[in-house]
């Protein structure tokens, strides 16, 4: 059987990228997937984030209010699976909200946060905040490390995560800005310390990360209702190991104002040089790096006022299969369905905005 063009010229690239940002020398080898926009069919998914694995072609959606993490295939659309975590998943207010994937190790990482603050806009940060390991050889949970009793119930909001080339993760939280470092035996500690005592202050929403360059977007510096339109990238350093790390800012040309930023990724098909940045009820903000993101190009922004997604709220974006990039459609979920936690919606867009972004990077 012959290996189509696409995917050798996706190699190259990729190879292009694994020597700038090395991650293992895993092969890419998802077939093309070419179905332009379409909808998730999956009771209550809410999907707060999504992650491609390119090793099984599948992707991993954190489904927010019940608090799992839905296997998807695209190619056939189907849900494979959905994993549930023991005092989490159905637990009225533990969120499934951050995720990473690392080929090399076929561990799933999954943030859960505790919905208060998230609901009091920081102001009250109490309720559990959970990494956890899951192990996909296995089918298992691998362990699970709670976030609260290294913060102490100080601060909170974590809501998504980075993992380094040893394993290590760095789960960020928003209110306000901190980020916490995980072992890969599951040993928390503080990596970098929330910089105030006032928890409204709304900081980090969103991390990706290509080898040990690790990005966050920051709602920067004031309470959440005067963070519009002040979002901005800083890079961590993650290549010594260093316990505690400091974040320096990725100055943006033109420095275009970012709105309310939700999740970023680097997807793999622009090998870590692009990033995008969900803004919720806004659009995508699409960024471009050709120095290992000591700068950024602002090369344009989507928005999401499509006639068909009347909320327009854009948690974030996801690769599918070798070069497709979609942004999320999520839904506020109105009233719970009876004796459960999550609403009654069942469809789920998915727009694929390739060309779109494709257009913004020529
Ligand atoms: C998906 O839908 C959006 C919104 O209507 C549109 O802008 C985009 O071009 C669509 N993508 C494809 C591949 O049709
Ligand atoms: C959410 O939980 C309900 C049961 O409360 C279940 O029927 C549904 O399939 C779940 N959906 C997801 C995405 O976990
Ligand atoms: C998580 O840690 C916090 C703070 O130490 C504690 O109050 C809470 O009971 C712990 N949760 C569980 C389920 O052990
Ligand atoms: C937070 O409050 C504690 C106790 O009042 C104080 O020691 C600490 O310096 C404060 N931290 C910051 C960043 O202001
Ligand atoms: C779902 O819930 C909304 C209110 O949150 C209601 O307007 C709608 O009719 C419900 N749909 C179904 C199919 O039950």
């Amino acid at each position: 059987m012959g290996i189509p063009l696409i995917n050798l010229v996706v190699a190259g690239l990729l190879f292009a990228v694994a020597q700038a940002f090395p991650s293992g020398g895993h092969q890419h080898k998802c077939p093309p997937f070419n179905k332009g926009n379409f909808t998730v069919s999956q009771f209550q998914l809410y999907p707060e984030n999504a992650i491609w694995d390119d090793r099984h072609c599948v992707v991993y959606f954190a489904s927010l209010f019940n608090g799992s993490v839905v296997v998807y295939d695209p190619y056939r659309d189907k849900v494979n699976k959905i994993l549930e975590f023991p005092g989490i998943t159905n637990v009225l207010g533990q969120h499934a909200s951050g995720l990473d994937y690392d080929p090399v190790t076929n561990l799933l990482s999954v943030v859960i946060d505790s919905q208060n603050p998230f609901l009091t806009e920081g102001a009250d940060v109490s309720g559990d905040n959970w990494l956890l390991k899951y192990d996909l050889t296995r089918n298992k949970e691998l362990w699970r490390t709670n976030l609260t009793a290294v913060t102490k119930g100080l601060w909170g909001g974590f809501q998504d995560v980075s993992v380094d080339t040893r394993g290590n993760s760095y789960v960020i939280g928003t209110y306000p800005k901190s980020v916490i470092k995980v072992t890969p035996r599951g040993k928390a500690s503080v990596y970098f310390p929330p910089q105030t005592n006032d928890t409204t202050v709304h900081g980090y929403t969103g991390t990706a990360h290509a080898g040990n360059t690790m990005l966050v977007v920051d709602n920067n510096g004031t309470p959440e209702s005067s963070a519009t339109g002040n979002s901005e990238i800083y890079r961590f350093d993650l290549s010594s190991g260093s316990p505690h790390g400091t974040p320096v800012l990725v100055p943006r040309t033109p420095h275009t104002a970012i709105g309310e930023a939700d999740k970023i990724h680097l997807p793999q098909a622009y090998g870590g040089t692009v990033l995008l940045v969900a803004e919720d009820l806004r659009g995508l903000t699409v960024l471009r790096s050709l120095d290992g993101w000591h700068t950024a190009e602002h090369r344009g922004f989507i928005p999401s006022d499509f006639p068909v997604f009347f909320q327009k709220i854009v948690p974030s974006s996801i690769q599918i299969g070798p070069t497709k990039n979609y942004l999320i459609g999520q839904y506020f979920p109105g009233e719970f369905v009876p004796g459960t936690n999550s609403g009654n919606r069942s469809d789920f867009p998915m727009f694929d905005l390739t060309a779109q972004i494709d257009a913004l990077l020529a």
